[in-house]
């Protein structure tokens, strides 16, 4: 039944004729990128009239699902037939093919009359094939959908391609949770890592134990805003799912080929069971279920009534998740509880331990050894590693990449999570332009540009690396659009790092695709981001002095950028940006991407201050950390006063250490106002200074002190700042002195504080 469609088969040959090898799927938006792809001359037209050949139940599954999607989004469905139709188009499985050997694998053949999908029998690479027809079908809704002929080889290259969820933080429907499976699923990722239990909320079900779900699932409130706000609702919030729920999700997992692994956290993160049953604690206190984030101290007790506890509750779980791993946590675990414990003190003793780490070692161990005789794998947060790694335990590696490194040298299997690169709850472009996020910077770029195996590893030891996930903390993430927007389309991205081949990649050619494929996930009411078409704005440094030059930068194949200095928005008639343009007094820029007039993605604004200090010499005793280093001493003069929340291109950091900055303002002159201004972050031990001193020279070498400001006196929280009689000086040097060690009750007590500053101006 192929149409003929003259246009579409000149488009192909002037395509190669060209030779754009970076169009890899020829403008099919097939994600992730298969493995060998050929478009085919013709072109296959599917209709209510095609039929699918059943030679077996094995695949019933798979057709349904498709006929499900078809009916869904199409309004019709395939009948099916059992002999070869004689005028009819078809679509055929073939499960005899030699050379497929991977249970993930298949091969996709569209010819002018029929689909050919071969695999290995009630394999998931039927239903991957599926996937990748979906996605080539037209989006609009039609009976008549014609798609080119083509011919795809595919199979994956890791083993583990997961998404981690947190419905602890906030809570999501079983309806969601199976949206998010269904994603999941779509981009040929098979793990789904469901993160159950935390101390904000017990998600699960366990019928022994009623109360880990009719106290430890709500709570009298929520964090909201900022960590740093303190500011607190008083709604009441919660939910669990029922054992009965759990059931119907891992159904539907299993028909996707999605496993789900469950993590039920120990020994921290474990507030509202403790809320539940007190007596899981060293001290058996009546605690609440947690209103607000961080890491808490509250932490199971290591006494024996806690391992037969831990151990129903695991009996249930394992009962519900059919999947070879249970997650058991492991991360962030204070040891300040155990260290006064009698209890767990003693068990360090009776077990011949050094200290509190290997009394964590021997916890995880015990446990696995448990999990281990129900026929199961434990998999943790790389903190397992610490005091010896139990001998059968996959790691996760979230703290970077040495947790993997060291599990792999131990011939452990290793599950890659960085944060620089797999943390979802990061911001995914400028944090001024974005819903509140915990912090971070993971552009789709970023994510698009991970790969998962670190170079240091040789051969053998690289066989230990399963693959990757991303992983969605939620703390910030308040509902299903926020998640999705979170998500998305960061996930296509990963899918495609973990699917296919590592010279298969190309960022150009995937963003093409993703463009296209944007059509397709409207349809499935996917609120995505649009960060990809962010414009960045980066300072640098001018040869003049008091200006500084601005660059606007975006991906140039995605449009062009378009600007005003007005503070008017950006329309498609603005000035289009060429090159970098020198800001010499105060103005707002804002800026966007068009393509053919219309605005892409989100216009950002940015005010700049130019002074008497802007673009000085600027010399610092103390280096800032590594870390937070981005632009120099410039940082602090660029014209650019930070706008919250933390963008870390704003900011210098320094640990443990004072600011002593001195400008040298090139000639003597009039000034009468200095100001510096600082972040507060108490959850990344970010504090304000304990005081700042503020003095001026002529000659750089005697400074006379103006003043001294005392953070507890002057209350000052963003800016430190002095107006004074009108002085001559050539030089200004600012010495701001770090908060010193954290207080205990803080997050990180004990710990060197961190001192942050983005911008010193004088007038
Ligand atoms: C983690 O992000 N605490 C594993
Ligand atoms: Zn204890």
């Amino acid at each position: 039944m192929m149409k003929k469609n003259s246009a579409f088969i000149l488009f192909i040959s002037f395509i190669n004729f060209c030779g754009f090898s970076q169009k890899q799927t020829n403008g099919l938006p097939i994600i992730p990128i298969p493995k060998s792809f050929e478009i085919t001359s013709g072109q296959f037209t599917l209709s209510p009239s095609t039929k699918i050949v059943v030679t077996s139940t094995s695949h019933q599954n798979e057709i349904d699902w498709l006929n499900d999607y078809l009916d869904k989004y199409y309004h019709f469905k395939l009948q099916t037939t059992i002999a070869i139709p004689k005028y009819d188009s078809y679509i055929e499985f073939a499960f005899t093919q030699t050379e497929i050997k991977s249970n993930e694998e298949y091969e996709l053949t569209i010819s002018n009359n029929n689909i050919q999908i071969s695999a290995k029998e009630k394999s998931a690479g039927i239903f991957y094939a599926i996937q990748t027809l979906i996605q080539v079908l037209p989006v609009e809704k039609a009976t008549t959908l014609v798609i080119p002929c083509l011919k795809i080889k595919d199979a994956p290259r890791f083993e583990w391609r997961g998404m981690h969820l947190d419905v602890c933080r906030h809570f999501f429907s079983v309806l969601f949770i199976k949206k998010y499976i269904d994603l999941i699923a779509m981009y040929k990722m098979n793990t789904f890592h469901w993160h159950l239990t935390e101390d904000q909320g017990w998600r699960i079900e366990i019928k022994k134990y009623p109360k880990l779900t009719q106290i430890g699932a709500y709570r009298k409130g929520t964090m909201v805003g900022p960590y740093s706000d303190q500011k607190f609702d008083s709604k009441p919030y919660g939910g669990f799912y029922t054992q009965e729920e759990i059931k119907d999700i891992v159904a539907y997992a299993t028909k996707r080929h999605v496993t789900i692994v469950p993590e039920i956290e120990m020994p921290g993160h474990s507030v509202a069971a403790i809320a539940s049953y007190p007596w899981l604690s060293c001290t058996g206190k009546q605690i609440e279920v947690e209103k607000g984030w961080g890491v808490f101290e509250d932490v199971y007790c290591t006494k024996d009534s806690t391992f037969e506890f831990l151990q129903n509750v695991l009996d249930e779980v394992i009962a519900l998740f059919p999947g070879k791993y249970i997650h058991i946590g492991g991360d962030e675990s204070p040891k300040t509880r155990w260290k006064i414990c009698p209890n767990c003190q003693s068990k360090i003793k009776s077990e011949h331990l050094k200290g509190e780490h290997e009394l964590q070692s021997y916890f995880i161990k015990r446990i696995e050894k448990y999990v281990n005789s129900k026929g199961k794998q434990i998999i943790g947060w790389d903190e397992i590693l610490e005091g010896g790694l139990a001998p059968n335990a996959a790691v996760m590696s979230w703290q970077g990449i040495d947790g993997g490194i060291a599990a792999a040298k131990q011939k452990h299997k290793v599950v890659m999570t960085p944060g620089s690169h797999c943390y979802f709850d990061h911001y995914q472009s400028a944090p001024s332009g974005e819903p509140l996020a915990i912090g971070g910077y993971t552009p789709l770029e970023k994510v698009y540009s991970y790969e998962p195996v670190p170079s240091v590893l040789n051969e053998e030891e690289q066989s230990y690396i399963m693959g990757a996930q991303a992983n969605l903390w939620t703390e910030y993430i308040l509902d299903e659009k926020q998640l999705e927007y979170m998500a998305m389309p960061r996930m296509a991205a990963l899918a495609e790092v973990l699917w296919s081949e590592k010279d298969k990649k190309n960022e150009t050619d995937f963003l093409n695709r993703l463009q296209t494929h944007f059509l397709l996930l409207d349809k499935l009411d996917v609120n995505y981001a649009k960060a990809l078409y962010k414009v960045e704005q980066k300072i640098t440094a001018s040869s003049k002095p008091n200006t500084v030059a601005l660059e606007l930068i975006a991906n140039a194949s995605l449009g062009s950028i378009r600007y005003t200095l007005d503070g008017s928005m950006p329309t498609a008639n603005s000035e289009k940006y060429q090159s970098s343009i020198t800001l010499d007094k105060d103005i707002t820029i804002s800026s966007a991407l068009f393509k053919d007039d219309q605005l892409k993605g989100k216009i950002s604004s940015r005010n700049y201050e130019i002074n008497i200090a802007t673009n000085k010499p600027i010399t610092l005793k103390n280096e800032p950390s590594k870390s937070y280093n981005y632009g120099g001493s410039f940082t602090l003069v660029n014209g650019v006063v930070a706008k919250l929340p933390r963008d870390n291109n704003e900011w210098l950091g320094w640990s443990g250490k004072d600011i002593e900055a001195t400008i040298n303002l090139e000639k003597a002159q009039e000034i009468s106002y200095l100001q510096i201004g600082f972040l507060t972050e108490e959850l990344n031990w970010i504090y304000l200074p304990k005081s700042v001193e503020f003095f001026v020279s002529l000659d750089g070498v005697n400074f006379t002190s103006i003043k001294k400001l005392l953070t507890e006196d002057f209350k000052f929280e963003r800016f430190a700042k002095i107006s004074f009689p009108v002085t001559t000086a050539k030089y200004v040097k600012i010495i701001a002195q770090n908060f010193g060690k954290i207080p205990s009750g803080k997050p990180g007590a004990g710990e060197d504080s961190w001192l942050f500053s983005d911008e010193i101006q004088i007038k």
